[in-house]
C-alpha cells in the first residue's frame, strides 16, 4: 500500500462540536487499526465564529468520557480549496450540505461530498432524517446523542474506505 493517503474532512457549522468530535473519533479508529499512514483527517466549519478555537468544553467532556481526547483540535473555516485537497467531505446536516455545494463551484472537485450519516444503517439514520443534530444550544444529553450517531458513522466510514481503497495487494 504505497499510494497517497486518503484524505477525509468532517464539516459542521461551528467546527467546535460535531465535526471535531467526528474527526477525533475517526482518527482514533484509524490509529487503532494501524492505518494512520493511509488515512488523514481534518475538520472545518462553514461559519467563521470559532476559527482557532478548541472544541466546546461539552464536546470535549463527552468525547473524553468515551476515551477520545479532542483537546488538541482547533477550528477553521471551510474553503473551495477543500474540494481539491480532500477525497471525502462528510457533512453533519443538510444545511452544511447546501453551503458546501455552493462552495464547490469552481473547484476541481476531487472530493466526494456526502452526508456523514449515510454511513450508518437506515434504522439508525431515520429518527433524525439522516442528520447529526446540532447540540450547541442543548445540554450534555444532546452531546451524548450526537456522539452516539457519530461513533456509528465513523466505523461505517472506515469500513467503507478500507473496502474501497485499502485492499491488500493480491498474492
Ligand atoms: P457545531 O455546533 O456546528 O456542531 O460545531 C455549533 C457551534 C457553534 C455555533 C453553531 C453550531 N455558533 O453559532 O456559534
Amino acid at each position: 500500500m504505497t499510494s497517497p493517503p486518503i484524505k477525509v474532512l468532517f464539516v459542521c457549522l461551528g467546527n467546535i462540536c460535531r465535526s471535531p468530535t467526528a474527526e477525533g473519533l475517526f482518527r482514533a479508529l484509524v490509529a487503532e487499526e494501524g492505518l494512520a499512514e493511509h488515512i488523514t483527517t481534518d475538520s472545518a466549519g462553514t461559519g467563521s465564529w470559532h476559527i482557532g478555537s478548541p472544541p466546546d468544553p461539552r464536546a470535549q467532556e463527552t468525547a473524553l468520557k468515551r476515551g477520545y481526547d479532542i483537546s488538541d483540535l482547533r477550528g477553521r473555516q471551510t474553503r473551495s480549496q477543500d474540494f481539491d485537497d480532500f477525497d471525502y467531505i462528510l457533512v453533519m446536516d443538510r444545511s452544511n450540505y447546501r453551503t458546501m455545494e455552493a462552495l464547490k463551484r469552481g473547484a476541481a472537485q476531487r472530493a466526494t461530498l456526502e452526508m456523514f450519516l449515510d454511513y450508518v444503517s437506515e434504522d439508525q439514520r431515520a429518527p433524525t432524517r439522516g442528520e447529526v443534530p446540532d447540540p450547541y444550544y442543548g445540554g450534555l444529553e444532546d452531546y451524548e446523542f450526537a456522539i452516539g450517531l457519530i461513533e456509528g458513522a465513523a466505523q461505517g466510514l472506515l469500513d467503507h474506505i478500507k473496502r474501497t481503497h485499502l485492499r491488500p495487494p493480491a498474492m
